[in-house]
């Protein structure tokens, strides 16, 4: 059974300002992005700028079943690693690529969930290309977004936009409804045929977050921490996540904040 959650206007609220403070806990973090730094200190850092908001990370201490407590108040995925990446003591380097993903939740318990990539000083054409390719697949399934539209119009476009740039993408991580809970109904996979799938209806509030590697689609467990997913092939693998609101007459995308990265060229506005 599916128990989507449909947020009223006080909801809506809610997850506005939830969502608001995942993003400027990233912009609190992106000027001290630099070679050098460890992801041991992002996770400081998104815990100082937490407590300032007087939110609470939804990361540390979650415990789905099967796995142990996570341990960060964010996750850090450098290079090959998928998502999930726990933060360590060892500094980025030149070339590095790293996605940071952070969840907040507000006094009055709305979650906001929120990824972005980083570039670790010059990086290679190949590593840029697949940021860029992947922020730009994110934002084609966002565009997606309206009441009657279906899951399947959001996977299938960013599937096919992957694909077509010669990118593969993972099948066993998804994005999901959020909103009191951190992961509610639906599953919103990154990949599907368009008119298939759950309908899209006003006041359903739900991330989209596609993996793209640069090499096969296949993952594996690093099978060290219980949490680490990697790419098989060890090949680069990139993420970004917005959270959004389903309006009655398109989307509004609620993870924006004075930091957030220029949308792409062919996106017009962030609400519909
Ligand atoms: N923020 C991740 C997501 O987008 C989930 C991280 S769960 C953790 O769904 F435990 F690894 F932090
Ligand atoms: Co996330
Ligand atoms: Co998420």
């Amino acid at each position: 059974m599916s128990s989507i959650t449909i947020k009223d206007a006080q909801g809506i609220a809610g997850m506005r300002e939830a969502c608001r403070l995942a993003s400027e806990v990233l912009d609190y973090i992106t000027p001290h992005i630099k070679p050098g730094i460890t992801t041991a200190e992002i996770d400081r850092l998104g815990a100082e700028c937490m407590v300032s908001q007087g939110t609470v990370s939804a990361t540390i201490g979650y415990q789905p079943p099967g796995y142990p407590p996570y341990p960060g108040h964010l996750c850090t995925s450098v290079n090959h690693v998928v998502c999930h990446g726990i933060p360590n003591d060892k500094p980025l380097k030149k070339g590095d690529i790293v996605n940071v993903d952070v969840t907040v939740i507000t006094k009055d318990g709305w979650y906001g969930d929120n990824s972005r990539m980083y570039m670790i000083g010059e990086c290679s054409i190949a590593a840029k290309r697949l940021s860029a390719l992947t922020y730009e697949a994110m934002w084609l399934g966002i565009q997606q977004v309206r009441p009657g539209a279906r899951l399947g119009d959001i996977g299938h476009a960013i599937q096919k936009f992957a694909e077509g740039h010669g990118l593969s993408v993972v099948r066993e991580f998804c994005g999901h409804g959020i909103g009191q809970k951190f992961h509610e109904d639906p599953q919103v996979l990154h990949y599907g045929r368009p008119g298939t799938g759950q309908e899209l209806v006003p006041g359903m509030t739900f991330t989209i977050e596609p993996m793209l590697n640069q090499g096969k689609r296949d993952i594996k467990e690093l099978g060290q921490d219980g949490w680490t997913i990697i790419t098989k092939d060890r090949s680069l693998s990139a993420q970004w996540e917005h959270t959004v609101l389903v309006t009655p007459t398109g989307y509004d995308v609620l993870t924006l904040s004075a930091g957030s990265p220029p949308l792409p060229p062919f996106v017009k506005a962030t609400t519909t």
